[in-house]
């Protein structure tokens, strides 16, 4: 690979770090995180060495979905503080060289949107079209499935008007209608409201669910989940509007743009993401995320499946290695942490497997999205009762299963691995009350291994997981060999390790990483290096034969070859 080939854009270069700002930090003592909790913090965040920082939304809320559920797009949640506190957020990461990138929710409102209100309050009103009605006299609509519905059904009937509208999501996230173009006018208006205060970016939920397929077809009955999403992810219209989008907003500003994408598989993402169509820049996919993870989070013995692991980075790899540009990352607030799911989360393992973790991401190809608290190897809280859950899905999915005479403690046992709260307890910044997340009742309980696992202690541990982390930015940042080189796959039916090479003009990088606690080795020819150096061994002790090398429980190693 030649850098003399590659387009070069901040973006490709960027590590994004992810703030769920609900559980980052409370500033003023009512147990939920806010603008003013991350503006205390934004010493510690350009500490990191991250360049874009992504805030999930901070727009009005009723909060059924945790801000997913927008009430208006152009106010601040009041949990959160006010527009004056998010401008002085905004102008404070600028000053420290950070870009910040918002979500864009525009699959779907809460249903206490204005125009949600008049939609449903007559079927003349203006606003009717915004959103997808089924006249109830047409019969009962063809089966949709629903993520978050008490009864999976993705359509809800309305007694005003006498109609079912359509919610992918919860019964209060009413799905916007995008074949109307004064509802698309109105949502690259407020995208422009966003850009001209100066936002760097959008990550835009569930995008691919945009364009339905509105003469309804029948999806059969059975079809739930992951069939369903491949299925809505295949709207006829989808890149007709992104393209429309790009051509209205998007192109006009220095900005970056990440598609969450499900439904996107390495067959179908360059329609989103080749530059010459101009839609997006960039999508995250679900393919790992899937390895051993059924309906509803119930999980199977491949869960930790390396060989399955590799397999599948390395297709996506592949999939953007020419055009395109490729994402990374293991944890955000939709999945279990990092550690818990790829890694080992045992005392003894914990700091090393979340040093490979963080080595594994930020020594790929392709944008890492890097998930708060990570980096101080934060791991699952494990919930033992449905009743400590705040999560509706979570929720809902039991009672579900309930009704159906499931297994609930399988549920239970799956959702200690797998459930979006898990990722959502408060960040551990210190040991004092509540981790000094807040000074009131947290809105969710704090991980009770905050005593040992936190921000102050491991603030001034050369060797922490924490500036580990930090040493691990710093060498990406400096090294376009790890932004830009090629990627090579070695080994990949080994079970214990993943190997692969980084290579651009003449550097080539040895990234080896052992995701198991049994040692395991491999050969390499060594003494063929000419400029041999360990640029990151999270041991520090390094084993090197001349034609093998050994890796220990969880060490991961980067080596200049
Ligand atoms: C994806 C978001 O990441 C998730 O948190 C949310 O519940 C759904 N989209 C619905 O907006």
């Amino acid at each position: 690979m030649k850098l003399a080939n590659i387009k070069r854009e901040w973006w490709k270069e960027a590590i994004v770090y992810q703030i769920y700002p609900r559980s980052f930090q409370d500033s003023n003592g009512d147990g939920v995180g806010d603008l003013r909790g991350i503006i205390q913090r934004l010493d510690y965040i350009a500490s990191l060495g991250i360049q874009v920082v992504w805030l999930n939304p901070i727009y009005s809320s009723p909060n059924d979905d945790n801000g997913y559920d927008i009430s208006d797009y152009r106010n601040i949640m009041s949990e959160f503080g006010t527009m004056a506190d998010f401008e002085e957020l905004l102008a404070g990461f600028h000053a420290r060289g950070i870009k910040v990138v918002m979500d864009l929710v525009v699959n779907h409102t809460s249903s206490e949107h204005e125009w949600f209100k008049q939609s449903r309050s007559s079927r003349d009103n203006p606003y009717r079209d915004y959103y997808h009605w089924w006249p109830a006299e047409k019969g009962t609509p063809p089966r949709r499935w629903s993520y978050f519905d008490e009864e999976a059904n993705a359509w809800r009937y309305d007694e005003q008007t006498d109609a079912y509208y359509l919610h992918y999501f919860a019964r209060k996230q009413p799905d916007l209608n995008w074949e109307n173009p004064k509802l698309r006018a109105e949502i690259y208006d407020m995208m422009h409201y966003w850009f001209k205060k100066g936002i760097d970016g959008f990550r835009m939920d569930v995008i691919t669910f945009i364009s339905k397929h509105t003469d309804w077809p029948d999806f059969g009955d059975e079809n739930q989940g992951s069939i369903m999403i491949d299925r809505y992810a295949e709207g006829p219209r989808l890149h007709e509007y992104l393209h429309e989008m790009n051509r209205e907003v998007l192109q006009h500003y220095d900005i970056m743009t990440v598609a969450e994408g499900p439904g996107t598989h390495t067959h179908n993402v360059l329609a989103l993401v080749d530059e010459d169509r101009q839609e997006l820049n960039m999508n995250y996919h679900f393919d790992h995320q899937g390895i051993g993870v059924g309906e509803r989070f119930i999980i199977n013995d491949d869960f930790q499946n390396l060989v399955k692991f590799k397999k599948v980075m390395s297709d996506w790899d592949k999939a953007l290695s020419t055009k395109g540009w490729n994402t990374v990352y293991f944890g955000n607030h939709d999945f279990p942490r990092m550690v818990s799911r790829w890694g080992n989360d045992e005392p003894q393992w914990r700091e090393l497997s979340s040093k490979l973790l963080t080595t594994y991401l930020l020594a790929m190809r392709g944008t890492p999205y890097y998930y708060m608290g990570d980096e101080i190897g934060m791991s699952n809280i494990k919930f033992d009762n449905i009743e400590d859950y705040k999560d509706l899905m979570t929720i809902n999915w039991y009672h579900l299963t309930k009704e159906e005479g499931g297994d609930l403690e399988k549920f239970i046992e799956s959702h200690k691995l797998c459930a979006r709260d898990n990722a959502r307890t408060p960040v551990q910044w210190d040991n004092s009350m509540h981790a000094g997340f807040t000074t009131g009742e947290p809105w969710i309980k704090v991980c009770p291994n905050y005593m040992q696992v936190n921000v102050a202690a491991q603030e001034n541990v050369p060797n922490s997981v924490l500036n580990y982390f930090r040493k691990m930015t710093a060498l990406r940042s400096n090294n376009l060999t790890l932004i830009y080189g090629s990627y090579q796959l070695l080994l990949p039916n080994h079970e214990q390790l993943y190997v692969f090479e980084r290579q651009l003009d003449d550097e080539t990088l040895l990234v080896a990483l052992n995701f198991s606690s049994e040692t395991a080795s491999f050969e390499y020819d060594i003494k063929a290096s000419s400029q041999l150096e360990v640029l990151i061994d999270n041991y520090n002790d390094l084993t090197l034969g001349e034609s093998r090398i050994a890796l220990k429980g969880w060490q991961a190693v980067v080596l200049r070859v």
